[in-house]
């Protein structure tokens, strides 16, 4: 049975893209692969979260995983650093990671303009990881939103490197999961960029009715159109975008042709994105707050994911640890 794993940061909320990029895929697939889904709190350690607020961080996500149907039945679900294993395979792999092709990574290159002063090497080696955390599982398999792609391809690169230094096959080279679209990309509210925990953009599957409702109908559109068939602007093309997503095909082109035509009203397009987003989160939010106050079941969930993953891991780094040399007195 194939490998998949994915994880999410365990910053803030998890948004409509987190959503849509990873997690509603792997809730799908829970049956059919080898999954393991944990909350990636080493990474989120980059911004130096207070120690007051980490925990909670990490507390938040988890219980919106399973809010949004993840089965600690069917999948290993677990937090990152209760699993040691990665840590040390992320050190062996950073010795087959240079700097040069670290330093060319579009996300490290964001983060050095948008927090010059903590620009630490945990940034830098960020993409190394990742690779761990999929590695360590052999994961053939990772559903992840367009922006991770360049990770990805990060994460072959060192495995096919591990491979061929010490002349092994250990790691398998792991791919985006394709769920028939590609890999996708949920645009933010206001206009322009992707959907992002920190972006200020964004619906969060923890909001209510009204508060979806007035983020939708805030979110930026230009005059309208004046001549028919006539190019979307950003902003338009990216509420367009989240419909495709969220609603049918049916409504999806009521609206184009309306906007093709020119008697589109904005006022009537956010009003049945927000309904229809509400139908897609408002399930998932209901089930949020019972599940973040059974500390009873969140222990029991980590507790048997880390299980998994420390024994899957452990499996992995023995081969690569045999590989590199190390032996026992
Ligand atoms: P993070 O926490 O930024 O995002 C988690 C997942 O959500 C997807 N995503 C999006 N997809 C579509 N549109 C968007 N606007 C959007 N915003 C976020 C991301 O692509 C991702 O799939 N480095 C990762 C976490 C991670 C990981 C891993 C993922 C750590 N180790 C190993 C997979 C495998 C991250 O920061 O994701």
């Amino acid at each position: 049975m194939e490998t998949v794993l994915s994880g999410i940061r365990s910053t803030g909320h998890l948004h409509l893209g987190n959503y849509y990029g990873a997690l509603k895929n792997f809730v799908k697939i829970q049956d059919s692969y080898k999954c393991f889904f944990f909350v990636a709190d080493i990474h989120s350690l980059t911004t130096h979260p207070h120690p007051s607020d980490f925990h909670e961080g990490v507390k938040i996500i988890l219980s919106e995983y399973l809010a949004a149907g993840l089965d600690p039945e069917k999948s290993a679900i677990y937090v990152q650093s209760d699993v040691p294993e990665i840590c040390e395979l992320y050190t062996l792999l950073n010795m087959i990671s240079y700097v040069g092709e670290l330093e060319r990574t579009v996300s490290f290159k964001d983060k050095v303009r948008q927090q010059k002063n903590n620009v630490n090497a945990g940034l830098l080696t960020y993409p190394v990881l990742m690779a761990s955390d999929i590695l360590a599982h052999r994961a053939t398999k990772v559903p992840v939103g367009k922006d991770q792609d360049q990770h990805l391809e990060i994460a072959r690169t060192i495995a096919r490197r591990f491979n061929t230094l010490y002349g092994v096959e250990v790691f398998p080279e792991p791919v985006n999961m394709d769920f028939g679209s590609g890999a996708i990309k949920v645009p933010g509210l206001d206009g322009n960029g992707k959907m992002g925990k920190s972006e200020g953009n964004g619906i969060f599957l923890c909001d209510d009715e009204k508060t979806i409702s007035k983020k939708v109908m805030k979110a930026v559109t230009d005059a309208g159109p004046t001549t028919p068939n006539s190019e979307m602007p950003e902003s338009v093309a990216n509420l367009f975008k989240i419909l495709s997503i969220v609603s049918d095909k049916s409504t999806v082109d009521y609206f184009k042709e309306k906007y093709n035509d020119c008697s589109i009203r904005y006022g009537d397009l956010k009003k049945q994105l927000a309904q229809d987003i509400c139908k897609q989160t408002l399930p998932i939010k209901a089930r949020i707050d019972d599940i973040y106050n059974d500390a009873e079941y969140l222990h029991k969930v980590v507790k048997q994911g880390a299980d998994k993953a420390r024994e899957s891991a452990a499996a992995t780094l023995a081969l690569a640890r045999k590989a590199i040399g190390f032996k026992a007195f």
